[in-house]
């Protein structure tokens, strides 16, 4: 099929590359021009693993383009952007302008598949915009439950296809399952609005394991006992599930949190009170000043003292830093008046008046304490014995209970986790 994709960012550029090597033909647009320059060069403009050798294995089924939407496509995915405004609502005014930029073009042959994450309704409306322009749309709710840092396998191995259709819709859900025909997963049909309130529903749930088992890490550190075991020890029963029980700074990234507060705004919209959404949100809030102050329990004070902060994406196999706890951790320090020297291995800090060292090993020297903010792979296996020589102090704090606590203590080093006793 020929494909046109209008938003080139994370979830876009996978689709296309996802999409490419099913054997379709796409087209990608993105408002961006420096963006689509660096694609057309062949550089891939963000970080996922995996990616760049599928642009490069497919490109001859790959095009992009700066605004010009390709209006021969069979089928059109919006994949733009939906921050949160600065109420905690969905800003969805990039959405709008793609469907304005489509207006004139669209025909009743395509199907428009909305990949955003949009508010409930927001796929009704645009129906009923095309209709009111005297067109009947084929459009089609599918949301992304891809995670940044294994986007391409989630998307070749999804645990589910959700796809929202209006009721006397059955052309679209062939389509959808022609488009996505070597991809195997069960598929959940729903109207245009449930598959929205089952994106926002999967996020919320996500987050919200996430403050259950920060809460317990409180109550575990108030008691005296180890979060780690006691996530193992719920997680293994198959009720609840081992995934997202791992207690650390709070959850974050472009996703999670302004979905939890949409989903929350809409909720007050429609006179619900959101308790379990408020709980989920306050935790997340208080978890990260909670931890700061721990860490200078640990220390006596910050000031000038060098600390390492390894970590600056929201989490690993990523270069993405929005609503990364990592990055807030770090200004924190940095206000307490430690000199703080951070490091990533993709991440890249901007507008923050701290130090990014270019190697591990440069973050490390002559550091009075170390934290790991992101738990990339590089972190967990430090030779823990040669950290001791390098650093200054003695104190490792694993702000995302990832580290091999007892090697650390081998090593002669203090270790400080979440909620570990
Ligand atoms: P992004 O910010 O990485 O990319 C959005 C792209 O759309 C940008 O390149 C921007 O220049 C472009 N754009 C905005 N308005 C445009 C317009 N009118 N015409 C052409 N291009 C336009 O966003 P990301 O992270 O890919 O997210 C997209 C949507 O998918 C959001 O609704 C998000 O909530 C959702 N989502 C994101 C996931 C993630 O892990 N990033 C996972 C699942 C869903």
């Amino acid at each position: 099929m020929n494909v046109c994709i209008i938003g080139a960012g994370y979830v876009g550029l996978t689709t296309a590359a996802v999409l490419a090597k099913l054997g379709h033909t796409v087209h990608c647009v993105d408002e961006n021009e420096q963006k689509i320059a660096a694609l057309k060069r062949g550089d891939v403009p963000i970080y996922e693993p995996g990616l760049a050798e599928l642009f490069t294995d497919h490109q001859s089924r790959l095009f992009f383009h700066h605004k010009q939407i390709h209006v021969e496509a069979d089928v059109i995915f919006i994949c733009v952007g939906t921050p949160a405004d600065s109420k905690g609502k969905p800003d969805v005014s990039y959405v709008n302008r793609a469907i304005a930029d489509l207006t004139p073009h669209i025909n009743e042959k395509q199907t428009l598949v909305i990949k955003s994450t949009v508010p409930i309704g927001t796929n009704e409306r645009i129906y009923n915009h095309f209709k009111n322009e005297g067109k009947h749309i084929h459009v089609v709710s599918n949301p992304e439950f891809l995670r940044e840092g294994s986007a391409i396998f989630d998307s070749l191995y999804p645990d589910r296809i959700v796809i929202g259709l209006r009721e006397d819709d059955d052309r679209s859900l062939s389509i959808m399952q022609a488009l996505y025909a070597g991809i195997h997963a069960p598929y959940i049909v729903t109207s245009l609005s449930g598959a929205e309130m089952i994106k926002y529903a999967a996020n919320a749930f996500l987050a919200t394991k996430i403050s259950f088992i920060n809460e317990m890490a409180r109550l575990c550190e108030a008691y005296g006992v180890d979060v780690v075991d006691v996530a193992k020890g719920i997680g293994l029963d198959g009720r609840i599930g081992p995934h997202f029980l791992q207690a650390g700074i709070g959850y974050g990234g472009s996703c999670f949190p302004k979905d939890v507060t949409a989903l929350q705004q809409m909720a007050y919209e429609q006179n619900v009170r959101p308790y379990m959404l408020e709980a989920t949100k306050t935790i997340n809030d208080t978890q990260l000043n909670w931890y700061v102050q721990k860490i200078k329990r640990t220390l006596g004070h910050m000031s000038k003292k060098r600390i390492a902060v390894l970590g600056i994406a929201f989490k690993p196999n990523t270069d993405d830093i929005r609503e990364s706890p990592a990055v807030s951790l770090i200004k924190k320090l940095h206000a307490h008046g430690a000199n703080v020297i951070a490091h990533d291995p993709k991440a890249v800090l901007h507008n923050v008046d701290v130090k990014q060292a270019n190697t591990l090993e440069e973050a490390i020297a002559q550091a009075d304490a170390l934290i790991v903010a992101t738990d990339w792979d590089e972190y967990k296996q430090l030779n823990w014995a040669y950290v001791k020589q390098m650093m200054s102090g003695n104190v490792v704090i694993d702000g995302r209970n990832c580290l091999p606590r007892e090697a650390i203590m081998n090593a002669g080093l203090n270790y400080v986790g979440v909620g570990r006793g």
